[in-house]
């Protein structure tokens, strides 16, 4: 478990031992492994980690949101001490919305084109016990939340820009007060200067509400200005986690040194993204050991052969050879 957080209240969410397999073709793959985290109330936490790596699929299993053909494998996920039934969309219902709720990225795919979004606003409302008439009262006082004058609530979805219509993905998202907010990559479909906007509001909305933050992102930049504390996943598993003061100051895993490596560097005179050489793994074909070490440049022989747990270091924790001579007293395996 995280022990990243000097905070003594007990955790908003325990995610312990998630695993999730999706059946493919008569075949069942593992896409991700044992995730444990810790999130309190008002902590902000990036999910970061190439593409694959299953940010999504952990979003999804907390929200209760997995695909028809994915099967939880194992783990639960805890809130507020009790755990949630997330492989049961009906069952799910009465706490999503209302306790976690999704941002998701193409706000276009997830907004009705023929209702206008007050209706679509008002309509979480509705389904859980709000009247007509307060429904529409809330929706309109969320869009004037989010940026949007209440007035434009009789427009349709095609009628706003990208950047309004993911303010209403935000105010949709809001509507019943949730304490946890997932964000999977909530910016990523806007321009630059959207992204920098809706970004700002989403931060903004957290600290007026006290909202915990799950925020999915390709982006460290966008990691640095909004969280307290990142995890970084490959293929499937949580390899770091730590304060995003810590982690980009001194990333202990091979795969975040070469992450932030990755990021453009303005003050080099060049924005060029530098890729990490090597492609991620693919479900099917998944390395032995450390799933890492094809890619790693520091890896050594016992990385071939046996994965490493993700272990207590320092103030965070990280899943690697190289940091496993810890003394057996500091030694905390959230995998074993
Ligand atoms: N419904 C599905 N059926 C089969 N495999 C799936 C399904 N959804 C995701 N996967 C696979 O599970 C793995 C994890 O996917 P996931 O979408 O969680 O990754 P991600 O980290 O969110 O990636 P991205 O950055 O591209 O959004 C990938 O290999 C993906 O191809
Ligand atoms: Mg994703």
């Amino acid at each position: 478990m995280s022990n990243t957080s000097k905070n003594t209240t007990p955790p908003l969410l325990i995610v312990d031992g998630l695993t999730v397999d999706y059946g493919t073709k008569g075949v069942s793959l593992r896409a991700i492994h044992d995730v444990s985290f810790e999130l309190r109330a008002g902590e902000a936490v990036a999910l970061v980690g190439e593409s694959g790596s299953g940010k999504t699929t952990t979003a999804m299993a907390i929200a209760g949101l997995l695909s028809p053909n994915a099967r939880v494998a194992g783990g639960e996920v805890r809130y507020r001490g009790s755990p949630l039934p997330i492989d049961d969309d009906a069952a799910m219902r009465p706490h999503r919305w209302s306790e976690t709720s999704v941002v998701f990225q193409g706000a276009m795919n997830a907004l009705n084109p023929v209702h206008r979004i007050v209706n679509q606003i008002a309509e979480p409302c509705v389904l859980h016990g709000m009247s007509r008439a307060e429904a529409m009262a809330r929706a309109r006082e969320l869009l004037e939340l989010v940026g949007i004058p209440a007035d434009r609530g009789a427009a349709y979805p095609h009628q706003l820009s990208g950047g309004m219509r993911q303010r209403v993905m935000i105010a949709m998202a809001l509507a019943c007060r949730p304490s946890i907010v997932i964000g999977d990559e909530p910016t990523t479909a806007l321009d630059v200067i959207n992204q920098a906007q809706v970004l700002k509001l989403l931060v903004d909305l957290r600290t007026k509400f006290n909202l915990a933050l799950i925020l999915i992102t390709h982006d460290l930049s966008v990691v640095a200005e909004s969280c307290d504390r990142v995890m970084i996943m490959y293929s499937g598993r949580i390899v770091e986690d730590g304060s995003v003061a810590d982690i980009f100051a001194e990333p202990k895993h091979p795969y975040t040194r070469l992450l932030m490596d990755s990021i453009p560097n303005p003050a080099e005179g060049k924005r060029m993204l530098r890729p990490i050489p090597g492609d991620p793994p693919t479900l099917m074909k998944r390395p032995l050991g450390c799933a890492f070490h094809p890619r790693c440049p520091s890896a050594m022989a016992i990385c071939a052969t046996e994965a490493p747990h993700l272990n207590a270091y320092g103030k965070g924790r990280v899943a690697c050879h190289l940091h496993n001579s810890l003394a057996p007293a500091d030694k905390v395996s959230v995998n074993a």
